[in-house]
């Protein structure tokens, strides 16, 4: 024993150091092959029975990451794809959060319609616009207040305040025409020669110049050649999938979108007081409605609200309507054939004898079905929003007509999901539609596309009342570019003169053609834009 006892020692040190210098070993190989482990175990999971009320998990290499990529990349696309392999509602992973997709006129009928107790808006969208909009107001408020919000400015989107837009917006875009360097070769006079501009930038500038002049009044459009459009675009970058996913980054996008913020409700705050000490002596407009409306409580709306509310709104209209202007041109650029029947309308209402036109009025404009058919085309293929989410407050049950695991029980999609709707696929669906990746104005108003229309159709009749008017009920229809239910849009009516208004104006002076393939989609930020180079040609018209 004496013998074999240091040789015992010097061997149990040796077994120990091998031991920890294997499991060091281990360690390292742990930690070099940590990816592929997780993605190992990721697949082993995904492998497992599931709970069977669980609506079907899209196959996903990459824990946590999930299917981000192809939803980032192209949605549409990847909800199609999905739908072949899973049905109408299946489970994505994107960067953490499960969400559950509800495709069809079904799907959008559960995530608009569902009460406001199951599922919520303001989880979802607060990280994104509260820091952009500002405090107490739209998400960062109860829903409650929302539809008071909502009301708030739907009075005054008044049928009176539409008849004295459109004078504005054609004056806007005339004066854009005239000055901007994108219309070089329209100043030059001359009627052979061809230029071109990027659609999505001329109507992005043309789109928040006649916004400021309307709704959002005299003071803010006289600014924006000041200070006003540089604090715009800091806000505006504040408003992409990465501000989304990640609220707060020491990075300098962040730093500028708050300095930003800051700033302009300053501005809109200093505009409220000048007002309050004219006594009156100002326009009635959004703000001035704002200025005298109270809470079902009795409170006088803060002032920091509404230089918030008029942040939201300015945000809330510019890429829904500049991008649905600039697919209009496009469109238009492409098939110079209904350009023409566009312009024929024009001359029809507005032609003056010796050539040029009178001004339009708003009940010229609801007589137009070229024009109207040519904007809800478009808005039926690029609908600029392509995904709408809801936070799950409490287990959802999925109706068994929109997908179930058997034919005697349904999927429940769990609290704490996100659930999503994409009236953009519905929209664009073949089961639907006839030719429906066609752009087709016809379709809305030749007798051949009502036919078509009619096997679309919905309850358009009933009607819902969440605290901010009437609106139609209509969640289950295969048509939604302005969304339905509590969270519908109140900008519809001003976004169709807007558009309308900018797209006549331009088609009067100027002769469109397409160089180039069509531009895709570009999703990488929050809307569906057209990607560059979107140029558009033009050439000057004989009489304007
Ligand atoms: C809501 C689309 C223009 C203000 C919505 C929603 C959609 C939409 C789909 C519903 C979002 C959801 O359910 O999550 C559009 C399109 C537009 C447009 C396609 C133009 C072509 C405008 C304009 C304004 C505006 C010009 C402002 C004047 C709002 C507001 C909401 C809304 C305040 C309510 C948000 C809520 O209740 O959660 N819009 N919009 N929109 N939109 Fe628009």
């Amino acid at each position: 024993a004496n013998f074999s006892d240091p040789w015992a020692g010097y061997l149990d040190q040796a077994q120990t150091q091998l031991a920890s210098a294997s499991l060091s070993r281990l360690a390292l190989l742990v930690v070099i092959n940590l990816p592929a482990i997780a993605v190992a175990l990721n697949v082993l999971y995904q492998m497992l029975p599931r709970d069977r009320s669980l609506p079907p998990l899209v196959f996903h290499w990459i824990p946590w990451f999930g299917s981000a990529a192809q939803y980032g990349q192209d949605p549409v696309e990847f909800f199609k794809a999905c739908r072949e392999k899973y049905g109408n509602v299946f489970t994505f992973v994107l960067l953490g959060r499960r969400v559950t997709v509800a495709l069809g006129p079904k799907g959008n009928d559960l995530v608009f319609g569902s009460k406001h107790t199951i599922v919520a808006a303001e989880e979802v969208y607060s990280p994104l616009t509260t820091p952009v909009f500002g405090k107490d107001v739209v998400y960062d408020c109860p829903n409650e207040l929302l539809m008071e919000q909502k009301k708030f400015v739907k009075v005054s989107l008044t049928t009176d305040k539409f008849r004295e837009y459109i004078g504005m917006i054609e004056d806007e875009v005339t004066q854009f025409m005239d000055n901007d360097p994108a219309f070089r070769i329209f100043q030059l006079n001359d009627i052979n020669e061809w230029g071109a501009f990027s659609a999505y930038k001329t109507l992005a500038e043309i789109t928040v110049l006649t916004a400021a002049r309307t709704l959002q009044g005299k003071e803010v459009r006289s600014n924006m050649d000041k200070g006003f459009a540089e604090l715009y675009h800091d806000l505006d970058h504040g408003l992409t999938p990465l501000h989304w996913m990640f609220s707060n980054l020491p990075l300098p996008s962040y730093r500028k979108r708050d300095i930003a913020q800051e700033k302009m409700s300053q501005f809109y705050q200093n505009i409220l007081r000048s007002r309050r000490d004219s006594n009156g002596d100002y326009e009635d407009d959004v703000m001035a409605s704002l200025m005298t409306q109270h809470y079902r409580d009795g409170r006088p709306v803060p002032d920091h609200e509404i230089a918030h509310m008029m942040i939201a709104l300015l945000m809330a209209g510019q890429h829904t309507s500049s991008s649905s202007t600039s697919w209009v041109l496009l469109h238009l650029a492409d098939r110079p054939d209904v350009t023409e029947q566009l312009y024929q309308e024009q001359v029809e209402h507005f032609g003056l004898p010796g050539g040029g036109f009178r001004d339009m009025t708003y009940e010229d404009l609801k007589k137009l079905p070229i024009l109207e058919a040519v904007v809800r085309e478009t808005l039926r293929i690029h609908a600029p929003i392509h995904s709408i989410m809801r936070y799950v407050r409490s287990d959802l049950p999925v109706p068994p007509t929109l997908g179930a695991p058997t034919a005697d029980s349904c999927y429940v999609v769990p609290k704490g999901y996100t659930v999503l709707a994409s009236p953009a696929l519905s929209q664009m669906d073949p089961l639907i539609w006839q030719n429906a990746g066609v752009w087709d104005p016809a379709r809305w108003y030749d007798q051949h596309g009502m036919a078509a229309m009619a096997k679309a159709k919905y309850d358009e009749d009933s009607k819902v009342d969440f605290g901010f008017g009437l609106v139609s009920k209509g969640t289950d229809s295969p048509y939604l570019p302005f969304g339905a239910g509590r969270h519908r849009c109140i900008g519809e009516q001003f976004a169709l003169l807007q558009i309308g208004v900018i797209i006549a104006t331009i088609v009067r002076k100027i002769e469109l053609r397409l160089e180039g393939p069509f531009p895709k989609p570009d999703y990488s930020s929050m809307m569906v834009v057209p990607q560059e180079p979107c140029q558009v040609c033009y050439r000057r018209r004989k009489f304007d």
